[in-house]
């Protein structure tokens, strides 16, 4: 059972008992119905209380009911919430702890709503996608206003309870309960007198007969209609929200809600909504490592070191200070150190400036910070992060001497990019306890972190390096050991992509703009220039030793000759105005670029925009099957994470896994085999992975293998 039912005198007590968040799936949504119908029944029961059980009245709508049959089983949840709200008896809904969605939408079918205080509210559909689908929309502006309703269900973001009681004549909570554990019991109160009142022939206030209206009428909806459209350019729902809430305004209480109803319909089979709803799965899969137990003991992180305060060491230390985790931070020379300190202090400073950090705050988290020169200041740390140069026999000198130095049970960790964490963890005596945590840059806004499991880390330190990323904020992907782990192992084949379509005629400026277009974040060149050029050259200078064999366009390291590295020199793939981002197109990179192509004898050909999108999204989806088949990531769902929490690939395409499902395994291996017959590319790049051509050989997806 997943609704409980007790009698407290006169007052039947009904309550959402469907852990983890009271979410109102088919068995809820019927129970719920046959409570309130005997309720309505029983001659000894005067009133109604709705309340919730555990963290939350209720989180809404069962998100892993969506696209399955049992969603449009009857009763749907406006069925529910009309059934309440055309009850004899009154009906009193008990808020605490999250009313979200549809469990809002049910508070509101309710006849009277008392909340506890620090109740979390939110109609958070557009968020998956979607609009409030059982009455939000025609309910909530006759509650609050127009104005403040719309801005709620826009942008879809939880606020305190307390700040809805605060809005002049707000019809929506009736009271603020004195605190989380009486307001079951002054729910129950309120419902005794409210039944008395209705005996003696008040009748049960309802939202749906509030008026509704905007003194701006007109006016009002045609701005907010342009805010909404400029502020969410790729997805549909926001703009939904307006037409339904103006809907509400304008016609009567049913129509509006039928219309509401066909948006949300509509809205469920969106690609955006498909995608967002597939995000918001793989962030919590992700959590989920198939062979370490949900219940694994995990070490205490108390406090945290830091080795290296460079460009990552500063930015992971400022992720645990913003935790109100203690950190040491460690260098090799008191210049490196103070410099760090000094760059730390203006990220913080350059936020205290923009008014989004307290000046407390920011001396608070100053002072958990300890700058040191000595190993025996990091000794007693529960977690240490080590940051010092890309450099195998750096990162030797400095494990040898955790070793020696760390207590037992402290956990080592290494923020390599591209270095073997099996051969860091051999550095030690102590396998089990070394984890790769790789952070991105800026680490203390980057929201990626992989964790990278090493043939011997410990399942307790992998519970716990997933959990403390959790306490900093983190999306956390678990990655095998391989060269680039995931993100930047798939980055480089659609770097390599990028680097072939200029030999073969495109100008950086197009492939950039081509892919912006497609929705990421920032082309591949722009990124690079950001980045710094001089990294991926390093890398490929390694690569020409180790893997020979593999082929990267030759314009890269061209401009890198040129000491184009980037923004950091003024100059990369674009020229840069001193002081100033905005990329400009370099002729002397273009004559650089048709210099190289006459040295290969190339004649530069047309390459429209569908063909660069599908070249540098392909070459991601191949790689990632490869390092899907070879166990590197659990799940494809984690990949997609991996790109869209750290890559900038476009939320609303849900990832590069969910997107080749939505265009059909078969069209992408189409385009693959065509791009095979490129005389340019590089010979053996577009053959399938293995794991794909068993998918098209069993005509499954990508998403089939998600768990
Ligand atoms: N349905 C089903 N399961 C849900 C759920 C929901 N609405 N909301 C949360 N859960 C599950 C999560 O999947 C997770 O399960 P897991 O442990 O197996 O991974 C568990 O509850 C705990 O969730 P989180 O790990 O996300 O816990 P947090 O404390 O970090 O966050 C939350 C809690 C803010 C409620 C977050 O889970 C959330 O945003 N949930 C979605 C809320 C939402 O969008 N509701 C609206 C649904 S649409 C709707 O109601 C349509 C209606 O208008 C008709
Ligand atoms: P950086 O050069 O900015 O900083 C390295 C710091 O380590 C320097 O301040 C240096 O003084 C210090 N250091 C060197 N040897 C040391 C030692 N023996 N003991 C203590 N400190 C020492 O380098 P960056 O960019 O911060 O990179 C650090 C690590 O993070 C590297 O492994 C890199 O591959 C990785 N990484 C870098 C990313 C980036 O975008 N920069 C992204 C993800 C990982």
């Amino acid at each position: 059972m997943t609704v409980r039912c007790t009698l407290q005198g006169d007052v039947e007590v009904i309550a959402l008992d469907n852990p983890p968040l009271n979410s109102l799936g088919l068995d809820t949504r019927r129970e719920l119905v046959a409570a309130l119908e005997q309720a309505q029944a029983d001659p000894d029961v005067a009133a109604i209380v709705l309340t919730g059980s555990g963290r939350a009245f209720s989180a809404g709508a069962d998100l892993h009911e969506f696209g399955s049959p049992r969603a449009g089983q009857e009763p749907g949840l406006a069925g529910v919430i009309g059934t309440m709200e055309r009850a004899s008896k009154p009906v009193v809904a008990a808020l605490h702890g999250l009313a979200l969605g549809g469990g809002l939408e049910l508070a509101m079918g309710c006849h009277y709503r008392i909340v506890a205080p620090g109740t979390r509210v939110a109609l958070p559909e557009v968020k998956l996608g979607l609009l409030p689908g059982a009455g939000g929309t025609q309910r909530l502006p006759r509650a609050i206003g127009v104005g403040p309703a719309l801005d709620l269900m826009v942008r879809g973001e939880q606020v305190a309870a307390e700040a809805l009681v605060g809005i002049p004549e707000q019809k929506l909570f009736d009271q603020l309960a004195r605190g989380a554990d009486t307001v079951l019991d002054e729910a129950v109160a309120l419902a005794r007198s409210a039944s008395r009142r209705h005996a003696a022939g008040a009748p049960l206030p309802r939202l749906r007969d509030l008026p509704c209206g905007h003194p701006q009428g007109d006016a009002y909806f045609q701005s907010a209609r342009d805010a909404v459209r400029a502020a969410n350019r790729n997805f549909p729902a926001p703009l939904q929200c307006v037409d339904a809430v103006e809907s509400a305004t304008r016609e009567p209480f049913d129509v509006g809600l039928a219309h509401e109803r066909e948006r949300f319909v509509d809205l469920m089979r969106t690609p955006q909504s498909l995608a967002l709803r597939h995000a918001f799965m793989a962030e919590r899969s992700a959590r989920k490592i198939p062979d370490v137990a949900p219940d694994t003991a995990q070490r205490t992180i108390a406090k945290v070191a830091v080795i290296g305060a460079g460009t990552m060491g500063g930015g992971i230390a400022m992720n645990f200070l913003n935790a109100g985790i203690p950190v040491v931070m460690l260098e090799s020379s008191q210049q490196a150190l103070d410099r760090g300190l000094a760059t730390l202090r203006r990220n913080y400073e350059a936020q205290v400036g923009k008014g989004k950090l307290e000046p407390t705050r920011y001396a608070q988290r100053m002072a958990l910070l300890t700058p040191t020169l000595g190993y025996a200041d990091v000794a007693d740390a529960d977690l240490v992060i080590e940051a010092v140069f890309e450099d195998l026999g750096v990162k030797e000198q400095v494990f040898r001497q955790l070793d020696a130095v760390m207590k037992p049970g402290a956990i080592l960790a290494s923020n390599t990019s591209t270095l073997d964490l099996n051969t860091i963890a051999a550095f030690t005596r102590r396998p089990q306890d070394v984890v790769g945590m790789h952070f991105f840059s800026p680490a203390n806004v980057m929201k990626l972190l992989e964790v990278v499991r090493g043939g011997g880390t410990g399942r307790d330190v992998l519970a716990t390096v997933m959990a403390v990323g959790g306490r900093i904020g983190k999306i956390c992907v678990v990655s095998g050991v391989c060269d680039g782990f995931i993100g930047n192992r798939m980055i480089e084949q659609y770097t390599r992509q990028a680097g072939f379509l200029i030999d073969e005629g495109c100008t950086p400026d197009q492939v950039d703009k081509a892919i912006e277009a497609f929705g990421f974040a920032m082309g591949p060149f722009r990124m690079g220039d950001l980045a710094g050029n001089d990294i991926g050259w390093a890398i490929r200078k390694r690569r020409a030793i180790e893997k020979p064999g593999v082929r990267f366009s030759k314009t890269a390291d061209l401009l890198c000759a040129m000491g184009r590295f980037g923004q950091k020199t003024g100059a990369g793939w674009y020229d840069y105005a001193p002081g100033k981002r905005d990329a400009v197109p370099s002729r002397l990179v273009l004559d650089m670029i048709e210099r190289h192509r006459a040295e290969l004898g190339l004649t530069p050909r047309p390459i429209d925009d569908e063909e660069i999108v599908q070249r540098l999204v392909y070459a991601l989806v191949n790689e990632a099957a490869r390092i899907l088949d070879e166990k590197i990531a659990s799940r494809p769902s984690d990949i997609d994470m991996v790109y869209l929490a750290g890559y900038g690939f476009p939320l609303h395409r849900g990832g590069p896994l969910h997107y080749a499902d939505g265009v059909g395994l078969s069209n992408v291996a189409k385009a693959m085999e065509r791009f095979a017959q490129n005389p340019h590319d590089d010979a053996g790049f577009w053959q399938p992975a293995p794991l794909l051509r068993r998918l098209l050989a069993g005509h499954a997806t990508f998403a089939s293998l998600n768990d």
